[in-house]
């Protein structure tokens, strides 16, 4: 079940000039957790009252914690990136369904702040895995990867690995797999959800980028499903409770 706790930070890193690196002690969170879901994180300034929705990157349940590494992109996370170790912080989580451990021959793929997610899957999925990773220029975590599969890149500017996007690279490196794990920007899960439709390979895809609440209440985060529920007879998805993650062809992006 979801919990709401406060939380203690046990340590905190920059990455990148944007992107940090949070771990935070709660066993029973912990616990729960599974990779593809998320917490939702309160600031302490009461002005800010919607919590900001950031996923999970790794799950540690022997010792309780769990890391989160986000990019700043408002107050509520720069807020964030400035808490030390032994501060608290109010989180509830864990929310949403995660990814579902399956294939022989996976491809993993993340882009930008869609790639924190893909460290702890590429932990847990017990099979053959290639990791496909997207960056605008600035690398981070990539080198974390390579303890759980092989590594390709992918730049805008083609400063690491492949000049262009995840798919570029896969098409560059004949990467071959029986399951696509995607999370990133929507224009990126695009782009999967196309070539798992040409190539016929089954894919997962995490559209956490879209959330803003993360707790089922502002709407911000619906998205068009390709069935209709029977009961409510509307094909709308909320991200952040009927996903982040969903099957290719249940959903349009
Ligand atoms: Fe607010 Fe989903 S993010 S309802």
């Amino acid at each position: 079940g979801t919990l709401k706790k406060t939380a203690v930070i046990t340590s905190q890193v920059q990455l990148t000039e944007d992107v940090f690196s949070m771990w935070i002690q709660d066993n029973q969170i912990a616990a729960a957790a599974n990779p593809g879901q998320f917490l939702s994180l309160y600031c302490k300034n009461g002005n800010r009252l919607l919590p900001r929705p950031i996923s999970i990157c790794e799950i540690d349940k022997e010792n309780g914690k769990l890391r989160l590494v986000y990019r700043v992109v408002g107050n509520g996370t720069e807020e964030f990136s400035r808490y030390k170790t032994s501060d608290t912080i109010d989180v509830l989580g864990p929310l949403g369904n995660g990814f579902c451990l399956e294939g022989k021959k996976a491809i993993l793929i993340g882009g930008g702040i869609g790639i924190p997610p893909m460290l702890e899957l590429a932990k847990q999925l017990n099979c053959e895995k290639k990791i496909v990773l997207g960056y605008r220029d600035i690398t981070f975590l990539n080198k974390e990867f390579e303890t759980y599969g092989e590594v390709y890149i992918s730049t805008e500017n083609g400063s690491t690995g492949t000049k262009g996007n995840v798919i570029d690279a896969i098409k560059a490196n004949g990467l071959e797999g029986d399951i696509l794990f995607a999370c990133g920007p929507a224009p990126m899960l695009r782009g999967v959800q196309a070539y798992a439709k040409e190539t016929g390979i089954k894919a997962q895809l995490s559209m956490e980028e879209r959330m803003a609440c993360g707790i089922g209440a502002c709407l911000a985060c619906v998205c068009k499903s390709r069935e209709k529920d029977h009961h409510t007879n509307v094909n709308n998805k909320r991200i952040c409770k009927d996903g982040p993650v969903f099957y290719s062809d249940e959903i349009e992006i």
